[in-house]
């Protein structure tokens, strides 16, 4: 999506649908007068409440309007991001379904908003970007007529432009935030593309070949390990969990350096685990199929890291990303087997669809001998009970640093992605304690989040800064949940506010 920022007058700029938004408070006032300057009748505003994501599309009938078309957008109160954002969210939705491929949006507001809202010109102008693509957002790269990449060339149902409207005197301020937006949206759109695809079009290679092509393109480096790199290194929770699969498993390191000096080194650590069958402890069949999105995590770090680089953090920032799939076959894992970890630290393998913590284990040990990062997070589709505690809306937040949680805490809260911080008591070390090994992989009845994170502590060695963030719910839409379903970006957002707080 092309994104421009522009001083002109409506009819300057000249698009499919221009879009005028407004808070509840101002409609009354303001929506009558703007109206009528375009050419449009003031009778539908009967209709119009200025609810947060409310949109009214309306059509000219005078004799020279300046614009054809235009839509009422509700800002709710108008004074929060979310409002915001649901307001760009739902116009981008409407310009989807109406097929039409250039809007416009007037922010002459932008500046009163800023103070309303209590954050700058630029955050909103980064949120209304960000929201105009996700809400556009579509996933139809899969269907007949896209697979031929030649043939469906320029044929997309996406919104080709977007044009913002601004007053000569927060130019510069929407351009810096439209930019950044931009740059958050195209990260969260690349996460939210390799949680769509399929087992059989993603496997640990393609994550990695996703990582190194990135790197490539925004200039920061990739390092792929392959099996027998991972058998050398002595990765045993990798290894275990890929014994059943036919792909072999990747290990891939992306290191993004700022030019001057760091201020902070970063470990970022995701997920990938391609497709989740729950190996020999197989998993019901019904929405078996949801588990292609159990390298969210994974797809997460890229997309941080990848925006890190992007806009120049000064940060050293490290993605780590073990990935394969768990299958179950003759020679997978099976319950009751011990495995020696990166670490050393052995454990029982008491249900083999536990997979997540025993790829992450070996990661997070790596992340903290390797890098000796300031801060270690972890990002994770870990378990089913966090659904059960926090629902698909929000991700469990677990660490062992009341700073770190904060920041995560507040991060999400500016972003829109809600997280909730759980305990991390050593009382839950009783569950997970092994008659023949030094841990095991499950904890039994009861607080399935909370045993799975005390198992990861094990394996950061001692650090004193460390998070994990369960993003079960939140990363992926279910059938039915809502109007775009599948992979959501959860998490891309929340790391690079966290990051930018640290710049
Ligand atoms: N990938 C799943 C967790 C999950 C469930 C993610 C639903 C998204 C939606 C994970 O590997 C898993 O299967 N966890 C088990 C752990 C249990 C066997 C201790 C679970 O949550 O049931
Ligand atoms: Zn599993
Ligand atoms: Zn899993």
């Amino acid at each position: 999506m092309k994104i421009s920022v522009k001083t002109g007058t409506p009819e300057q700029v000249g698009t499919d649908l221009f879009a005028l938004p407004f808070s509840k408070s101002a409609l009354k006032k303001e929506a009558e007068e703007a109206l009528a300057s375009l050419g449009f009748d003031v009778h539908v505003l009967k209709d119009f409440k200025g609810e947060a994501g409310e949109v009214v599309v309306l059509y000219a009938g005078g004799k020279k309007p300046a614009a054809s078309r235009i839509a009422l957008l509700g800002l709710g109160e108008g004074k929060t991001l979310d409002d915001w954002r649901k307001a760009s969210v739902s116009l981008a939705a409407k310009a989807v379904e109406m097929k039409l491929e250039k809007v416009a949006i007037e922010c002459s507001g932008i500046a009163n908003l800023a103070v309303s809202t209590g954050k700058s010109v630029a955050e909103l102008a980064a949120a209304l970007v960000e929201g105009c693509v996700a809400g556009g957002y579509r996933f139809d790269r899969l269907k007949s007529g896209k697979l031929d990449k030649k043939k469906s060339a320029g044929k997309s149902k996406e919104i080709s432009e977007l044009v913002l409207r601004v007053d000569a005197g927060v130019l510069d301020e929407v351009e810096k935030g439209a930019a950044e937006g931009k740059v958050v949206a195209s990260c969260q759109k690349m996460a939210r593309d390799l949680v769509n695809l399929p087992g059989n079009y993603l496997q640990a290679d393609d994550i990695a070949e996703a990582a190194v092509e990135s790197g490539k393109k925004h200039g920061y480096d990739v390092t792929v390990f392959h099996k027998k790199e991972i058998e050398s290194l002595g990765m045993g929770g990798l290894l275990a969990v890929n014994k059943g699969s036919f792909h072999p498993p990747t290990f891939t390191v992306l290191d993004y350096k700022p030019k001057g000096k760091a201020r902070m080194v970063v470990a970022l650590v995701g997920k990938g685990v391609t497709f989740d069958s729950g190996g020999i402890s197989l998993k019901p069949s019904e929405n078996m199929g949801e588990m292609k999105s159990d390298m969210s995590g994974a797809a997460c770090v890229l997309g941080a890291v990848e925006a890190a680089s992007r806009l120049g953090l000064p940060l050293h920032v490290i993605g780590l990303i073990p990935a394969t799939d768990n299958m179950p076959s003759g020679t997978a894992q099976t319950p009751g087997d011990v495995i020696t970890t990166y670490s050393g630290i052995t454990v029982e393998v008491g249900n083999t669809d536990a997979e997540g913590r025993l790829i992450l284990a070996d990661a997070l040990t790596y992340a903290k001998e390797k890098y000796k990062p300031d801060v270690i997070i972890d990002v994770a589709t870990l378990t089913g009970a966090c659904i059960v505690a926090l629902g698909y809306a929000v991700a469990g937040l677990f660490s062992n640093n009341d700073k770190l949680a904060d920041e995560i805490f507040q991060a999400g809260e500016h972003t829109g992605e809600k997280v909730w911080r759980m305990p991390l008591w050593d009382l839950y070390d009783e569950q997970i304690k092994s008659d023949v090994a030094d841990v095991n992989n499950t904890g039994g009845r009861g607080a399935g989040s909370v045993t799975a994170a005390k198992f990861l502590e094990k394996f950061i060695d001692g650090h004193k800064n460390w998070a994990h963030i369960d993003i079960a719910g939140p990363s992926f839409a279910p059938k039915g949940g809502g109007k775009v379903n599948g992979g959501t970006g959860f998490g891309v957002s929340l790391l690079v506010e966290l990051m930018k707080k640290w710049s």
